[in-house]
């Protein structure tokens, strides 16, 4: 008989019954619920509001069950629609009419509302080290290339010099704030639901503060109509989640096309690509494809929890069972690309001479050839204008600015000198840029020390 069978006349519809029920997902709270219920029955005993002796026997009751379902030992089912209420059948059938005292001031609304938070506030700590991990990475990777220059670019046109390191660092800095995000969405959703009841507390002398203790909350949330209807740390949390796949994901385009014939700047480990089952000559970056591809599923967890709540009015409202799957989909998601994306950026191998290559052609030097002609005591305007037609001309004949010779410089600027070479070298353009936050590796070194400090800290 269901718990709830009291005001019906009819059995559930058995498909309603299947359509109803959220126990096929809802089960991986199990931990939660049995502790949010522990401390409910804790409070409601020290409260008087059950006998301290009852409040016990629930206890003891509740901490068998959590033994026997990690055992594997108890049997959920859909007849009991939920978590919390087969949990709370198994204790009955357990320790028998006590158990049925367990449910005082209490509703499945709060009851849902703090399990749910407790499994979030769980997970981000368990992200956000997947996260340090990967910085650890970047770390290692820029230490290791502080001179590989290589070029930086806009539009996808080469722009101006840069090395692996600095590029390595800009990922370092994104998954910094992905961990501030997580962090403070972390501590925004530190209030505990619990005594909120159904929508409207209750009438018996219920203390919030001490289950939100108990179960290591800041605080109880402040009002208990918002407490039942908010999902805001979920829609939050899976945002935190959608931006750092983004970064992900654009990491792992930038590792797509790094592995390209025409770029060739990385190889990527053999035990972290596949092959072809057609073409022989075939390595493929699977890896950072499927990265890429899984960001997709992790933005459309968002838009399902955002769409789910649009329309809600307060408070409660069994629409909100929806909201389960997609944060667990997106935790699962992002828990399985964390590690194998740290390791494959781990293994890669960084290919110095064809980033230098690439940077040798396209002019990425000309911003400072024009900078050149600065130091000479040209304005910059002139000097931009002199540089192009520098391009132009070198286009036309096939020649990089390293190689023109110094009299078709002097043709079009008489600033030009012989020291104009050594300006040009990509060693001295990347080396000049000491500028806070700049590509030159004793600028590069700062950052590294400020994320190994950020890692460390946490
Ligand atoms: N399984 C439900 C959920 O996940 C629990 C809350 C049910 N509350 C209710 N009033 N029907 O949202």
């Amino acid at each position: 008989m269901k718990l709830w069978a009291g005001r019906f006349q009819k059995e559930t519809d058995t498909a309603v019954n299947d359509f109803n029920s959220s126990i096929s997902f809802d089960a991986r709270l199990y931990q939660e619920d049995i502790a949010g219920s522990i401390a409910h029955a804790t409070m409601l005993g020290k409260q008087g509001v059950i006998e301290e002796h009852e409040a016990e026997k629930i206890i003891q009751g509740l901490q068998a069950i959590l033994k026997d379902i990690e055992a594997g030992a108890v049997e959920f089912s859909e007849e009991n629609e939920d978590i919390h209420m087969n949990i709370e059948s198994e204790l009955t059938s357990r320790i028998g009419d006590t158990g049925k005292r367990l449910h005082t001031a209490r509703s499945r609304n709060d009851q849902v509302a703090v399990d749910f938070r407790l499994y979030v506030k769980k997970e981000i700590p368990v992200i956000v080290g997947m996260i340090l991990d990967l910085e650890k990475v970047l770390v290692k990777k820029a230490e290791a290339n502080l001179d590989a220059v290589m070029p930086g670019y806009t539009h996808l046109q080469r722009a101006q010099p840069t090395t692996f390191a600095h590029y390595m660092m800009a990922y370092a800095n994104m998954l910094k704030r992905d961990v501030t995000r997580l962090e403070d969405c972390l501590e925004r959703m530190d209030e505990c639901p619990l005594g909120a009841g159904a929508l409207a507390t209750s009438t018996y002398p219920v203390d919030r503060f001490q289950t939100a203790q108990a179960l290591g909350f800041r605080k109880p949330t402040d009002n208990s109509l918002d407490s039942v209807s908010d999902r805001d740390f979920a829609i939050e949390f899976t945002s935190a989640l959608s931006i750092l796949m983004m970064h992900l994901s654009r990491f792992s385009e930038e590792i797509i096309l790094w592995c390209s014939w025409e770029f060739k700047f990385v190889e990527l480990d053999d035990a972290y690509s596949t092959g072809s089952s057609i073409m022989p000559q075939k390595k493929n970056p699977d890896v950072a494809e499927l990265v890429r591809g899984k960001t997709g599923r992790v933005y459309g967890s968002l838009i399902t929890l955002l769409t789910i709540m649009k329309g809600l009015p307060l408070a409660y409202n069994k629409d909100m069972q929806e909201d389960k799957e997609p944060v667990f989909d997106a935790i699962d998601t992002v828990e399985q690309c964390l590690p194998v994306f740290a390791a494959m950026v781990d293994t890669l191998t960084v290919k110095n001479r064809n980033m230098q290559k690439a940077a040798a052609g396209g002019f990425i030097n000309a911003t400072d050839c024009a900078d050149y002609l600065v130091k000479k005591g040209l304005p910059f305007r002139d000097a931009y204008m002199i540089v192009g037609r520098l391009v132009h001309m070198c286009i036309k004949t096939g020649e990089t600015l390293d190689t023109l010779p110094l009299k078709d410089f002097q043709s079009v600027s008489g600033a030009f000198g012989p020291d104009v070479y050594q300006a040009l070298e990509l060693k001295t353009c990347v080396g000049g840029r000491k500028v806070y936050g700049g590509p030159a590796p004793d600028s590069v070194k700062t950052q590294i020390e400020h994320i190994k400090e950020f890692v460390e800290a946490r």
